[in-house]
């Protein structure tokens, strides 16, 4: 990335915080290897800035910013920090493998009612605290941005007093946050404005917004800032994070890209064919499902039901399509590889479909596409990304692995649904093999059972749906399912073509994705 002054004015930074924001959000915690593969998977989509995490939380969080920082090849590597010496320190020594692509991200709150309840400190304290942790900052990395936390509802002439500060110290991106989803598109484009207007140098570094959903406004807040003069955008994939949710990286690029008129000459980086396949790994990685309405990549975000629809679509899609399935990457239904396809073609439409499998992974997700072929007379798309979700998840979220299933109704025979049901499980766990059999009212519920009991919790399923991946009689089923389990309410996700096995691989994977949470509380409870 250019220094930036010698930016191009009309180019907006895609910022993505995923990795840190969206990952505080309930139930979308990840281990190393896959923050490592969503990490690949948006450095293949083009974004500019990896917010990888906040490395003094906790050791976890260290490897993980450190890792990415090492195996990135492009994008700029983040890590954030509070605003205090021993935080900064971690942050940069995280970022550090990443050379001159290594930024850190200090944050400190600026609002009345933060500086009074939160810090119990005066405004004096505050711009001097920020200007110095700024000027420590840059003793140690030459890429330092600075967020006033609550910078919406902060004093605006306050505001620029602390935006001055942190410049003048020599901070390269100042980032003003919308915390807790509070502004209003006009509003907050207009505290863009005043500060361009009363904060000498501003127009030197990088303007950035970093927008929350609790209104719905994080994306509208977000390009009305870009039309004042932001040009650095912090979102996440499927707009996951903090309660609502951060501003949605699908929805802020497309909106900038289709209505060019409102952004002329506005260009990102994105490949924005890849958007469907980061959305589609997001949610097989974190367990967390969307609602299939979600503009850009839901289930439902190019269907067209009505027959008035249908008519004039098939005369040109212009009349109700503002964008193609394709500019987005939503998969093609046509046929496109089939049990006869090598290695490399698979490969090939991979990365066609932006998901960047590294070698060794490729290699897995090729047996599994071997078998799949033999079962299934036609692969689509949808299949193939579902088969990555399925070899990443399986390589990187296994604690318990299933070996074996069998469902029979209480008559012996297998069991249909709403049957009285016995399931008998075997799991596998660091090399050792536990199997048990429960009854329940019909085979998931037999099946939930019976891992319950294997794995001595008492957890339940508040939430099923399930999603034929592709069409036909033989189309995979992928299931989704909401657990609460441990403590912890938390998502999974099963694919097979038979639903038991499909719902029986969900609930381990909730089950998995619960203890690793948490293990990672107890951390926390414990470093705090
Ligand atoms: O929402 C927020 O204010 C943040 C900061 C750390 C930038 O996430
Ligand atoms: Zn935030």
């Amino acid at each position: 990335m250019n220094p930036p002054q010698s930016r191009d004015p009309n180019r907006v930074i895609v910022f993505d915080t995923t990795l840190r924001d969206g990952e505080q959000s309930p139930g979308a915690s990840m281990n190393l290897g896959e923050k490592l593969e969503v990490a690949r998977t948006l450095e293949a989509l083009g974004v500019d800035v990896i917010e990888a995490g906040f490395p003094v939380a906790s050791p976890d969080d260290f490897a993980a910013v450190k890792t990415i920082a090492e195996q990135s090849q492009r994008a700029i590597i983040c890590g954030l920090a509070r605003s205090l010496k021993g935080d900064i320190e971690r942050a940069a020594e995280a970022v550090k493998p990443a050379g001159s692509r290594g930024r850190v991200h200090i944050f400190l709150a600026t609002s009345a009612i933060h500086r009074q309840f939160k810090l119990n400190k005066v405004k004096e304290e505050i711009v001097k605290q920020a200007r110095e942790s700024v000027a420590y900052a840059r003793t140690l990395c030459d890429d330092i941005e600075f967020s006033p936390e609550d910078a919406s509802r902060t004093e605006p002439d306050f505001l620029a007093e602390v935006v001055q500060a942190v410049i003048d110290a020599g901070a390269r991106t100042v980032n003003i946050p919308d915390t807790v989803g509070y502004a209003y598109p006009e509003d907050y484009a207009n505290l863009i404005s005043y500060l361009r207007k009363n904060v000498r140098g501003i127009d030197d570094v990088v303007i950035s917004v970093h927008c929350h959903n609790d209104l719905g406004l994080a994306v509208a807040n977000s390009l009305a800032a870009v039309r004042a003069g932001a040009r650095q955008v912090e979102c996440t994939i499927n707009g996951i994070g903090e309660r609502a949710g951060n501003c949605s990286l699908e929805e802020v690029v497309m909106a900038m890209r289709v209505r060019k008129d409102q952004f002329p000459g506005i260009t990102t980086g994105i490949v924005s064919q890849h958007l469907y396949g980061a959305s589609r790994l997001l949610q097989s990685i974190t367990g967390l499902p969307l609602q299939r309405n979600k503009a850009i990549v839901g289930d439902n975000a190019f269907a067209h039901e009505s027959g008035i629809h249908q008519h004039g679509m098939m005369k040109n899609p212009e009349t109700y399509e503002i964008m193609t399935p394709k500019s987005v990457g939503v998969p093609d239904t046509n046929m496109v590889l089939g049990k006869h396809s090598g290695r490399a073609a698979l490969g090939k439409r991979l990365e066609q479909l932006g998901l960047a499998v590294e070698d060794a992974d490729l290699n897995k997700v090729f047996d599994a596409f071997k078998i799949l072929a033999d079962k299934k007379k036609e692969m689509y798309d949808g299949d193939l990304i579902a088969l990555v979700e399925e070899v990443v998840r399986g390589t990187t979220a296994s604690v318990w692995r299933l070996d074996y299933l069998h469902t029979a109704s209480a008559s012996g025979e297998s069991a249909g649904s709403g049957a009285m049901a016995t399931a008998t499980v075997r799991l596998v766990k660091d090399g050792k093999s536990k199997t048990d059999a429960a009854t329940g009212d019909g085979p998931v519920h037999a099946v939930v059972a019976a891992i319950n009991r294997i794995c001595g919790v008492d957890g339940l399923v508040e939430d099923y749906r399930l999603r034929a991946v592709t069409k036909g009689g033989d189309a995979q089923g992928e299931v989704s399912i909401r657990a609460s389990v441990r403590g912890v309410t938390i998502g999974g996700k099963g694919l097979s073509t038979d639903i038991v096995h499909a719902s029986a691989l969900a609930y381990l994977d909730a089950l998995n994705r619960a203890s690793l949470q948490v293990e990672r509380l107890d951390y926390r409870t414990a470093a705090s």
